[in-house]
């Protein structure tokens, strides 16, 4: 049976954090377990680009990201692992193509467009306007049906979907329209008030390589409240603590926190301390894993070669047929 791929990416833009963790790597190493699919995990280098960053570190960051997800349990057995620039040529070939069937005023309202040019208003680049085409292409060039993201990805996935509706009518190509493979952590939020936990925002994450100390600083940051109330908060400090006992300690202790809530009342001191072991139980093996890891440099580096060959055979296919289809050839 030909096994269906499956391809997920993070950008190289530093270490990973639970977000990354529990909206995409726990989605991939599930459906690692799967015979029907083969998996490709890749480190979006080229997406990195499309914000200010420093060249200095870009491939440091892009061989950390790559660390992490063998130190998750990415398995160079059963699954490919694709620095996207290894294929950049074919990528970001496939990504002009789409680009001619997307308008700019289309690329323009995407919402995620709309945040990055409110944090990067200098750098209003094509590079950035182009950032879901070329997604689009990471995700197609591989007839990829289903990617674990997180939600924050819905509208690029949107944006995916409607390049291989067009790229198919056009020019009768059998792109599928891919959907998104959700986990329980689609959204994980900050440890500091609304929004997301997110590598941008200075005190919202915690870092897979965090130790014990550091988790603990980084939620006795996190607000809380009086400890009691009338009815348990849906939304801010509290209810995102609430969300974090669920994710890393079950729905069985979440409740007992409503509970203790609408009752005698919660001691964040004892939540946060046996929340934040907890979080580094789990953290704990990734990281003795990551150690052993960066003492084998040459290993790492035959994994990422050995899964660009492959993605490469894959990709040249697909271009190949997009060419002649398009007129090309
Ligand atoms: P990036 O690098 O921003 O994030 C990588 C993955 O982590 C997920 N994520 C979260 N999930 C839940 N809660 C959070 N707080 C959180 N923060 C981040 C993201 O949803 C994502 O799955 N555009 C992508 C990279 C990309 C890609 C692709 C992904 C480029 N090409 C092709 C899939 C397929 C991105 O910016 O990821």
């Amino acid at each position: 049976m030909k096994k269906k791929l499956i391809f997920s990416g993070i950008r190289a833009t530093g270490r990973l954090h639970l977000g990354n963790y529990l909206g995409m790597v726990k989605g991939m190493l599930q459906l690692q377990e799967d015979e029907k699919y083969q998996l490709l995990f890749s480190v979006v280098d080229i997406h990195a680009m499309t914000t200010p960053y420093d060249k200095d570190k870009l491939s440091q960051q892009t061989y950390d990201v790559v660390l992490d997800y063998l130190a998750c349990g990415l398995d160079p057995e059963k699954s490919l692992l694709l620095v996207q620039s290894k294929v950049g040529d074919l990528h970001a070939e496939l990504a002009f193509y789409f680009s001619t069937v997307m308008t700019v005023a289309r690329m323009q309202h995407l919402p995620t467009f709309k945040e990055k040019i409110k944090q990067h208003p200098d750098n209003v680049t094509m590079a950035l306007l182009n950032y879901p085409v070329l997604m689009a292409a990471d995700i197609l060039v591989y007839h990829s049906e289903l990617v674990p993201v997180g939600i924050d990805q819905e509208p690029h996935l949107e944006v995916t979907r409607e390049v291989a509706r067009k790229m198919n009518s056009l020019y009768g190509l059998d792109f599928p329209e891919p959907v998104r493979f959700a986990t329980k952590g689609g959204k994980v939020p900050s440890l500091v008030g609304e929004g997301k936990m997110s590598k941008s925002v200075g005190g919202s994450f915690i870092n897979l390589t965090d130790d014990l100390e550091t988790i603990e600083k980084r939620l006795a940051s996190a607000p809380t409240d009086s400890g009691k109330g009338e009815i348990v908060p849906i939304s801010g400090g509290v209810a995102n603590l609430l969300t974090f006992v669920e994710l890393f300690q079950g729905e069985g202790r979440r409740k007992k926190y409503e509970e203790l809530y609408l009752g005698e009342g919660i001691r964040y001191g004892d939540l946060k301390n046996e929340l934040a072991e907890a979080i580094y139980a789990e953290l704990k093996p990734i990281q003795e894993k990551r150690a052993e890891l960066e003492k084998n440099p040459d290993y790492v580096r035959q994994v990422i070669d050995a899964g660009a060959k492959k993605a490469r055979e894959i990709a040249s296919k697909t271009l190949k047929e997009v060419k002649e289809r398009m007129g090309l050839v």
